[in-house]
């Protein structure tokens, strides 16, 4: 890669370089309310979730900008009637702006697409995915009103942050109509695998991702995650990122990991809340001296509470000597009762809860003491407390706030957590239990281990965990983000400086008008046509033939096309064309109308050796080709498996390059090719003896590495430009073909209407 003209920055500098957002404005389907009538007025009740609390958390640590406001869905017993007191009253109370759906559209959205498809999906069971059209409908639809209210509500100098699943859309949504926008989306829940996301069909894939690249920034909790969310860019929309940045149309988008923390400080302070000692007293009272092991989780099929309850009846089994000893305190919150799935979930946690307590209870000792409704911040606390373990196995979960607020909670270092290997969190927090969820016998295990721990074992392992969660809290994991947003945007910017401007242009077109001569060395793929799956389907279409003879009649004009491809192409393309024609990066030349001449030593003996190699290559990648060109050999993978032609390339060259071959060869990676070809052979050849230098107009337009020896070659008042963002020697960048074609026509135009000297 050819050094970049102006000077990498790093994220820090590049975020001081820009203002500050003034506004926040948050948008999440989840609002931390919801409405509902109440006599002639409203009743906002509190909503449970990490979503909502992650959120808050940043906000009130006042880490962010200063002024905020939350849009979002405020569930749907809001009549339509009645918007637009619910608007007024929601604003003036809690800040807060109601995006209103009527009801067949938060059916088909939120209990359709978004509980019965992409909470499953994302939670890696495919098996509970269900897929109806029109949910895919409302979903859009959905996304829309949200885009709606987000508009009406923007201002200059806002960042919009949007979250979760529900709103995958939106992002680019709202960058189609305000270009500018300074915007990140985040995900709370798993991003998964690439296999398990082929159960959705690919429209719908397609639509999610680009939705969500919209953003400067997309966050994840874990590294994993944006993993499988590039990986799945890569598959479905054949974008590459380098070091976790994405070109997306020209702009920048980064894809990362914030894993979202707690608001440390508070937790860490609970225990001398007086409402907290209140509280703690009063369940101390109630559990006695019994071990209390705490479960806590939305009502929820990705929580594995049947498989926790199953794995206390293991430990009860087991340990007689526990009974009475010990019980377990459950909270389980209704959650999306909509959906039969969670509707039948309370049901069996209920009457598991009930058999367990028949089988083993006795008077003056319940196993299971469950409250199946929320509880509040105080007595959550006080139950982190008086817990001696926090058993936390979700079978997936994004992150799991229950168990790094436990820890938080624990000041003394004294809390066990249990935790499953499949809760983000894990990635964290490696110092607790870490169990398999779906394995009862070993998650009885562990939480046997758990009972057994000694103070200072407990202590050693929670003192290291808390220290995280205390360095990467919910602030940290917000302005991460905000700065990240504000670098990206640097970042974009410094790439838009780089593109010509339409006054760059036009001095290009009157240079040109004005010289006495005129040579346009223009390479062919990536540069005259768009690149294309197969290397044979990028013939070139009548309005580029159109322009190069237009080109050509320009008076004392010159156009020669350099291209990689091999000779017989060229002259099957563009033999017709008053053009010169130079192939194989450099290796042949032919004059307008003229035969071929070599420019190469046609020794093509070494062919019979690393032919069979590449032919090797191929059999095993389906989608490879080889193709013999006079001079070169090339192993193309355009047509192959996003992820495994990179791959197998690499191996190719380190293949290669083992070989041995003879010192005037040269192995080159080129865009979804690797080649072979004399060393001495570059388009730096393409460059035609000049005999009048300072009278030339001399232009040279590419968009990859082999146009950069072309681009090294010219005399000082030749001009290069480089097709895309890729850093170049070359003095401006083009975004594509469109604007290639668009300059070259300007250049006909002018040599037509001025008649050119
Ligand atoms: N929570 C609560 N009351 C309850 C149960 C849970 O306020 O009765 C809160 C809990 O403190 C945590 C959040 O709900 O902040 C749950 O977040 P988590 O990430 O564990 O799971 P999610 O519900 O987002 O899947
Ligand atoms: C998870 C999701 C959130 C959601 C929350 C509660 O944390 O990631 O987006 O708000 O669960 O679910 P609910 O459907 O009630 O909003």
């Amino acid at each position: 890669m050819e050094p970049t003209d102006a000077p990498a920055l790093s994220d820090d500098a590049l975020a001081r370089a820009l203002p500050a957002p003034r506004r926040l404005v948050v948008v999440s389907n989840r609002l931390p309310f919801v409405a509902r009538p109440a006599g002639r007025g409203w009743a906002f009740e509190r909503t449970v979730g990490g979503l909502v609390t992650g959120i808050e958390s940043f906000v009130r640590s006042g880490k962010g900008p200063p002024e905020v406001v939350w849009v979002g869905w405020p569930g749907r017993a809001v009549p339509a009637s009645r918007a637009a007191s619910l608007r007024s009253e929601a604003r003036a109370r809690h800040g807060l702006v109601p995006v209103l759906l009527p009801s067949e559209v938060a059916e088909g959205y939120y209990d359709g697409l978004c509980n019965r498809a992409l909470w499953p999906l994302l939670h890696s069971e495919p098996t509970a995915v269900h897929l109806e059209e029109p949910w895919w409908d409302a979903y859009r639809t959905a996304n829309e009103a949200f885009r709606d209210a987000v508009l009406g509500e923007l201002r200059d100098g806002d960042l919009v942050w949007v979250h979760d699943f529900h709103l995958m859309t939106l992002p680019a949504l709202l960058r189609e109509v305000r270009p500018d926008v300074a915007l990140a989306w985040f995900l709370h829940v798993p991003f998964p695998a690439y296999e398990i996301l082929r159960v959705l069909p690919d429209a719908w894939t397609r639509a999610l991702l680009e939705g969500v690249l919209g953003a400067d920034v997309v966050g994840l909790h874990t590294h994993d995650y944006a993993r499988h969310f590039l990986r799945a860019v890569r598959r479905v929309l054949g974008a590459d990122a380098a070091a976790g940045r994405l070109d997306v149309a020209g702009r920048p988008v980064r894809v990362d990991a914030f894993p979202l923390g707690v608001d440390f400080a508070r937790h860490d302070e609970a225990a001398q809340r007086p409402e907290v000692v209140a509280e703690r007293a009063r369940l101390q009272a109630a559990f006695g001296d019994a071990r209390v092991v705490l479960s806590v989780d939305r009502l929820d099929p990705t929580k594995g509470i049947l498989q926790r309850l199953a794995a206390y009846e293991r430990l009860l089994e087991r340990r007689p000597d526990l009974h009475g000893r010990v019980v377990l305190a459950l909270v389980g919150v209704p959650s999306r009762e909509d959906v039969d799935a969670y509707r039948r979930l309370r049901a069996r946690v209920e009457e598991t809860v009930g058999r367990v307590n028949g089988r083993f209870g006795r008077f003056g000792w319940v196993p299971v003491h469950a409250q199946m409704r929320a509880v509040g911040p105080d007595e959550l606390a006080a139950l982190y407390l008086v817990a001696d373990v926090a058993l936390v196995t979700p079978l997936r979960d994004g992150m799991n706030l229950v168990a790094k607020e436990f820890l938080a909670t624990r000041h003394d270092g004294e809390g066990v957590l249990v935790l499953s290997d499949t809760a983000g969190a894990a990635r964290e927090l490696g110092e607790a239990l870490l169990v398999n969820p779906y394995h009862p016998a070993g998650v009885a295990d562990a939480l046997e281990r758990a009972l057994g721990t000694a103070p200072e074992a407990r202590r050693a392992a929670s003192e290291p965990m808390r220290e995280r969660l205390r360095r990467y809290d919910a602030a940290r994991w917000g302005s991460e983000q905000v700065e990240a947003v504000a670098a990206v945007r640097q970042e974009g910017r410094r790439l838009e400086a780089r593109f010509a401007t339409t006054a760059d242009l036009s001095a290009i077109v009157a240079r040109s008008s004005a010289a006495r001569r005129r040579v346009l060395l223009l390479d062919y793929d990536g540069t005259l046509v768009p690149l294309v799956e197969s290397p044979r389907a990028a013939a070139p279409d009548a309005a580029l033939r159109g322009l190069l003879r237009g080109l050509a009649a320009v008076p004392d004009t010159t156009v020669v096309v350099v291209s990689g491809r091999d000779a017989t192409t060229l002259s099957t393309w563009l033999g017709d064309l008053p053009v010169e024609l130079v192939a194989e990066h450099g290796a042949q030349r032919r004059p307008v109308g003229g035969a071929w001449t070599d420019l190469a030593s046609r020794d093509t003996a070494w062919h019979a050796s690393v032919r069979p190699v590449l032919d090797v290559f191929a059999d095993r990648l389906p989608g490879a080709l080889v193709e013999a060109k006079t001079f070169g050999l090339a192993w193309h993978h355009r047509a192959a498996d996003p992820e495994l032609g990179p791959l197998r390339a690499r191996e190719l060259v380190e293949t290669l390059e083992g070989l041995r071959l003879p010192p005037h060869l040269r192995v080159a990676r080129g865009r979804d090719l690797v080649e072979v070809r004399p060393a001495a052979v570059t388009k730096a050849a393409a460059l035609p003896a000049l005999d009048d230098p300072t009278g030339t107009f001399l232009l040279a337009v590419g968009d990859d590495a082999t146009d950069e020896d072309l681009f090294a070659a010219l005399p000082p008042q030749g001009l290069a430009i480089r097709v895309g963002t890729a850093d170049s020697r070359a003095a401006l960048h083009v975004r594509d073909v469109g604007d290639v074609r668009r300059l070259l026509a300007r250049l006909v135009a002018a040599g037509a209407a001025e008649g050119v000297p």
